[in-house]
């Protein structure tokens, strides 16, 4: 399903039952980013249905004893025919810097294209500065932080990308 991440890995599409899984390792990933509150922010991005019903455009990864180890969850939108979302993204920490990250965001701009999507739009809070030179170097265009764009006290900085004009290389 994604054949160029680090040996010993294995993505597959995730499911029902992965849906505890991942939340258990979303605190220690986040390295504890904005405290309680953002603990509970991150837990109710990932609900039940994310598991259900956008399982064929998300991929879970995991290693040689079955341990999550990095997941997309992402999907196509249904209102902009030229557009695919990716929603939450998370890599355990032991694996950053090892292309785990870009091979998944590679997997789904390869699924996008598929279905015809020309641009993946996504978000991330401000205070993630790993997020933010992530996604600057896979090509994405940042925006100014947006005040509020999920909610009072919910800054995002928003990015997107036009897949039919992002140099084969950052991909
Ligand atoms: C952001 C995240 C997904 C990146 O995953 P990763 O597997 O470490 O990233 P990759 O190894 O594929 O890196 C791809 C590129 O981004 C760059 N990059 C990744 N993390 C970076 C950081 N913290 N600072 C600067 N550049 C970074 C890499 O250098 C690499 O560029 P290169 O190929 O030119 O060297 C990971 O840090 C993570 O899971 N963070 C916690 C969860 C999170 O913040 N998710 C995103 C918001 S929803």
């Amino acid at each position: 399903m994604i054949d160029d991440l680090p040996v010993g890995l294995r993505a597959r599409r995730p499911a029902d039952e992965d849906h505890l899984r991942v939340l258990a390792v979303l605190d220690a990933w986040w390295g504890g980013l904005k405290g309680a509150a953002g603990a509970t922010e991150r837990a109710l991005l990932l609900p039940r249905l994310y598991f259900q019903h956008f399982t064929t455009s998300s991929f879970l990864v995991e290693d040689g004893d079955g341990e999550v180890v990095a997941f997309l969850v992402g999907f196509l939108s249904q209102t902009e025919p030229e557009t695919a979302y990716v929603h939450f993204v998370g890599v355990d920490p032991a694996l950053h810097g090892q292309g785990v990250g870009r091979s998944l965001y590679r997997a789904f701009f390869a699924l996008a294209r598929s279905h015809g999507r020309r641009y993946v739009h996504c978000i991330t809070s401000p205070e993630n500065t790993a997020s933010r030179a992530f996604h600057t170097r896979l090509g994405f265009t940042p925006s100014a932080v947006k005040p509020d764009y999920d909610g009072p006290g919910l800054d995002r900085v928003a990015f997107a990308i036009d897949l039919s004009a992002a140099p084969g290389a950052a991909l």
